[in-house]
């Protein structure tokens, strides 16, 4: 798939991996819209993007991937501004373990990827007017392999992989021009693995021993990965497993 002159969408990326995809699709000459609830970043970013990108090719809203109403207003307005949508990054995503935080974690990860999944879908759809396109819903190494540190937010990017490649087997998806591919990467360089110590189970010591075992990648390489799951035509269904220690590998089942 050619990027320059397609919509994209992203969530959560006033920051992080979000924030270094959008990069890669507006270095590519994609028109951006993305989201995040933090407004404040979120700005931060759109001022940083206007200026690298220009201003009519990237726009932001604030919108929480828990929201329904913040989600479809987020799809209304890349409608409005860039014309519909080609390619769809489910990104949001957060670590929580704890009692109070575990049920947002499945809601932001699992529902936020469900509720992209399903709205991005309908507006690429061509038989409902759409014109095809590519999902890229960012799961994790932790959705293939375990991770001790964090059950739940394995439990919720194993769920992302089972929802995506179910969806990409579909001839309601296939038959309207429309891929779903998975991003698996290990740890990446984010606010998400410095925090680590604070919302991992278990001890703190432990889990910083399993990120320096792995390794931590920059968002800049792991933005390659995601690049390819977007361009890569042939790519559908397929998952993209990336650490440090052997790059870029595809889990093919
Ligand atoms: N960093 C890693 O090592 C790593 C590895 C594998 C997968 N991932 C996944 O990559 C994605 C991005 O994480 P990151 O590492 O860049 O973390 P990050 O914390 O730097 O960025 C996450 C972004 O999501 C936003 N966000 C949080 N809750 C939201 C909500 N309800 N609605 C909208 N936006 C919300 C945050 O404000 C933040 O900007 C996540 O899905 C994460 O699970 C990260």
């Amino acid at each position: 798939m050619k990027v320059s002159g397609k919509v994209a969408m992203v969530t959560g990326a006033a920051q992080g991996l979000g924030k270094a995809f959008a990069a890669s699709l507006l270095q590519n000459g994609a028109k951006v819209l993305f989201s995040d609830v933090n407004e404040e970043k979120g700005q931060a970013t759109l001022k940083e993007f206007e200026k690298k990108y220009g201003q009519d090719n990237v726009a932001f809203l604030r919108g929480d991937v828990t929201s329904q109403a913040d989600m479809e207003a987020t799809f209304r307005l890349v409608r409005e501004k860039f014309g519909g949508l080609d390619i769809m990054c489910n990104n949001a995503g957060v670590g929580g373990e704890s009692c109070d935080m575990w049920e947002k974690t499945v809601d932001i990860n699992l529902k936020g990827s469900i509720r992209g999944t399903t709205l991005a879908m309908d507006m690429m759809r061509r038989d409902k007017g759409g014109r095809g396109g590519v999902i890229v819903n960012v799961a994790s190494m932790a959705g293939i392999n375990p991770n001790p540190f964090g059950p739940v937010y394995c439990a919720t990017k194993f769920a992302i992989v089972g929802f995506s490649r179910s969806w990409a087997l579909n001839p309601e998806c296939v038959d309207n021009g429309i891929r779903i591919n998975m991003l698996c990467p290990a740890f990446a360089d984010t606010a998400l693995v410095a925090d680590i110590e604070s919302t991992a189970v278990g001890s703190p010591t432990a889990a910083k021993e399993f990120i320096d075992k792995i390794g931590i990648m920059t968002p800049e390489y792991v933005a390659e990965g995601f690049l390819d799951l977007v361009q890569d035509e042939t790519r559908n269904g397929s998952v993209l497993k990336m650490a440090k220690t052997f790059g870029k590998v595809y889990h093919e089942y």
